[in-house]
């Protein structure tokens, strides 16, 4: 396996892409901002399966300022490009594209690169992460809508732990006719059960313990799920009490498109549990599919 080839401008990118496209080679993208790990390898592994073998995976390293709120972690986002290039090297990707802020928003330096023409995520942006976080939607939309942009790809993959982000760009694609694959990928997490996550690395050892009972809060939701929703989250707040210094932010079952569950859904309704939670300083998101008020056992999350 060859290590990727690092684009950093606009114009390096375009021209490593040109030939795959005369070609006729399906494009794969995965967005990150960096930091990788085992899930964001997975998205990688899940990139190539879409393309095949002669197509081209590109994975985009880019911490997004527009998508961080005033407060936010911007500032200490970690930014580890060569533990990154590592690996993606292992991971059979073709290209990284890694480009500077003002690559991305030409201008910036200067005060003029914000985008005048937005996006507006509309009521799924507004709830659960929306109403938390004003902004980071519309800021991680229009970072997506670019990188779509530049890249032209024919499938891009992007990991279900973001559900609601997941979500959106599924809808931003279908609304805007954009004619691009999107697919989520399942959460892979540490063998306690946390989900993995580039914020995973803020947490100190006390915090690390307490972090585990969000996903411990989901698995029992999926346990209890076979007695109805209030049931699942019953047992998800029951779990979360045992922890000391979890401070839950949400924690709600919904329907699988995030909208409301009926009152008295029918056995075997597909649905999700998200929680997002503050553990010492650091935000926290995770959540599950749920199989209500069927004994055939939950969505199979890992
Ligand atoms: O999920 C992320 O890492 C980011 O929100 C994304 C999709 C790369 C946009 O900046």
């Amino acid at each position: 396996m060859t290590a990727p080839v690092l684009a950093s401008t606009r114009s390096e990118l375009a021209a490593l892409l040109s030939d795959a496209r005369r070609a006729g080679q399906r494009i794969g993208l995965v967005p990150t901002m960096g930091a990788l790990h085992e899930g964001h390898a997975s998205l990688m592994r899940m990139a190539r399966e879409q393309v095949g073998a002669d197509g081209k995976v590109v994975v985009s390293i880019f911490v997004n300022p527009l998508q961080f709120g005033a407060g936010e972690d911007l500032d200490r986002y970690p930014r580890t490009l060569e533990a990154d290039l590592a690996i993606t090297a292992q991971e059979d990707v073709d290209i990284v594209f890694a480009p500077s802020v003002e690559e991305v928003y030409p201008g910036w330096a200067q005060g003029s690169g914000q985008p005048q023409v937005t996006l507006d995520p509309g009521p799924l942006g507004a709830i659960l992460e929306g109403s938390t976080r004003p902004g980071h939607f519309a800021g991680m939309l229009i970072v997506v809508a670019k990188l779509f942009g530049l890249v032209g790809p024919d499938v891009a993959v992007f990991g279900e732990k973001d559900y609601q982000q997941l979500a959106l760009i599924r809808r931003m694609v279908e609304d805007l006719c954009l004619g691009i694959d999107v697919v989520g990928a399942p959460t892979r997490r540490e063998r306690d059960g946390l989900a993995l996550s580039s914020r995973n690395r803020y947490l100190g050892p006390e915090e690390r313990l307490e972090a585990v009972h969000l996903s411990r809060a989901l698995f029992a939701a999926q346990d209890a799920a076979a007695y109805g929703a209030g049931a699942a989250l019953d047992a998800a707040h029951a779990e979360v009490r045992r922890a000391t210094s979890v401070d839950i932010d949400y924690l709600v079952v919904t329907a699988v498109d995030l909208g409301e569950l009926p009152e008295a859904p029918p056995a075997g309704t597909e649905a999700r549990i998200l929680v997002a939670a503050r553990v010492g300083s650091t935000r926290l998101i995770d959540n599950m599919s749920l199989t209500i008020g069927s004994t055939t056992g939950s969505g199979s999350d890992s």
